[in-house]
């Protein structure tokens, strides 16, 4: 496991500091207030006034090792996201709102990484962000593939070289990895999960270190009793699988497993033993952003689960050292760009951004 994020203990310190500050504070108020004979009129004294404890002069200086304004690189996958019904041809690429969404609820902004740009032109915007994710969609071949192999190659070697740098591989972006990292293209296996809510079962009880470790406990009992999560897929790996296969099993660790409609037990969530890298067989962003499918969860706990992934991401992408040349960032963020509602017809994705 890599070093888990511990902002606790920072707000635990920055506590004690203000403990320590506020005794000398209190005291000269009181005093104050015990000798003063005469009122003070124009002080107006409401009936519990006397308890406030008297405000801080600044604010505590925010942790220098954070960086609070990360940036999130998210690439592009084939086609419009609509078949073709909003743009065709072989140039065009898309991100669906929802991921942009669930990296902007956590805290973070979106530069797109658009696979059919030059790779070189890729690996510029690679610097310009503070980690990656990989989508869901069905493209396994061709310039694609290639384009998320070699951005998952320099994750690793951001990593290997103390740059800390996270990664999110959602559903393809997981098959994909499950590809890259055994160097096997059929290692996947068929499964039916298409369009369906699952629970997560959890293979240890101990999430520390994991995209888990700050779900409350009442929240991560119901994933595994409740249909709180959403897959959408026809490919998956099952855990022997996983586990048979040497290359998978040194660099993951199974942390969920779900199951489809034939019963057949699939690996939902991993984690990278040495690396920020989360992969998710199952659609963390669409609960609290897409509509187009009635078996979508939206009940408190299942956002609840959407916002806490996101949470997690973004903490890990607060951590990367990256700070790269503010007018670059603004020039590439994703807000050059406008989303198009494709949504209305109730299938496929609400929103999405069209490139090329
Ligand atoms: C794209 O091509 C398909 C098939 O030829 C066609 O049905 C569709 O209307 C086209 N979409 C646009 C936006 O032109
Ligand atoms: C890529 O995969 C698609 C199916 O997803 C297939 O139709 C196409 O022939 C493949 N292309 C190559 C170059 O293998
Ligand atoms: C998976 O399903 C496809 C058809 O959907 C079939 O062609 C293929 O042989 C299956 N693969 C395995 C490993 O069962
Ligand atoms: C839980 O896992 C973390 C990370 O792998 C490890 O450091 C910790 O010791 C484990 N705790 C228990 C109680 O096993
Ligand atoms: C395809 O689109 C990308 C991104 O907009 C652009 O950089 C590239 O030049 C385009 N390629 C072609 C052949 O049009």
């Amino acid at each position: 496991m890599f070093p888990s994020n511990t902002p606790s203990s920072t707000s635990h310190l920055h506590s004690n500091l203000w403990f320590f500050l506020w005794i000398p504070l209190i005291t000269s108020s009181l005093s104050q207030q015990l000798t003063s004979a005469e009122p003070n009129n124009n002080i107006i004294m409401l009936p519990t006034s006397s308890d406030y404890l008297p405000a801080p002069k600044s604010c505590p200086v925010p942790d220098p090792d954070l960086n609070f304004r990360p940036v999130i690189g998210i690439v592009s996958h084939p086609g419009d996201g609509a078949s073709g019904r909003l743009k065709n041809g072989t140039n065009v690429s898309y991100i669906a709102a929802s991921y942009v969404k669930f990296v902007e609820s956590a805290g973070a902004r979106v530069i797109p990484l658009v696979y059919t740009d030059p790779i070189d032109v890729i690996f510029k915007k690679l610097e310009l962000v503070n980690g990656v994710l990989f989508t869901g969609g069905w493209a396994k071949n061709g310039t694609y593939f290639e384009v998320v192999q070699q951005i998952f190659k320099k994750v690793l070697e951001k990593n290997d070289a103390g740059k800390f740098f996270p990664c999110y591989a959602i559903c393809l972006g997981f098959e994909l990895l499950t590809m890259i990292v055994s160097k096997d293209n059929n290692i996947l296996e068929n499964f039916s999960a298409s369009y369906q809510a699952s629970t997560l079962q959890f293979v240890d009880n101990n999430v520390s270190g994991t995209v888990f470790q700050r779900f409350p406990p009442e929240l991560l009992r119901k994933l595994s009793t409740d249909c709180l999560v959403m897959q959408n897929h026809k490919f998956a790996i099952s855990p022997k699988t996983l586990q048979a296969n040497h290359l998978l099993s040194s660099f993951f660790d199974v942390i969920t497993t779900s199951t489809d409609s034939d019963n057949k037990v699939y690996v939902s969530t991993v984690q990278a033993h040495q690396y920020p890298i989360t992969g998710f067989q199952w659609h963390p962003e669409k609960n609290a952003f897409e509509w187009g499918y009635p078996m979508i969860p939206h009940s408190e706990d299942a956002i609840q689960v959407t916002q806490h992934v996101a949470n997690f991401f973004i903490s890990e992408a607060r951590r990367s050292p990256n700070r790269p040349p503010v007018p670059d960032v603004l020039n590439n963020l994703i807000y050059n760009y406008s989303p198009t509602y494709c949504g209305k017809k109730g299938n496929g994705y609400d929103e999405v951004y069209i490139f090329g």
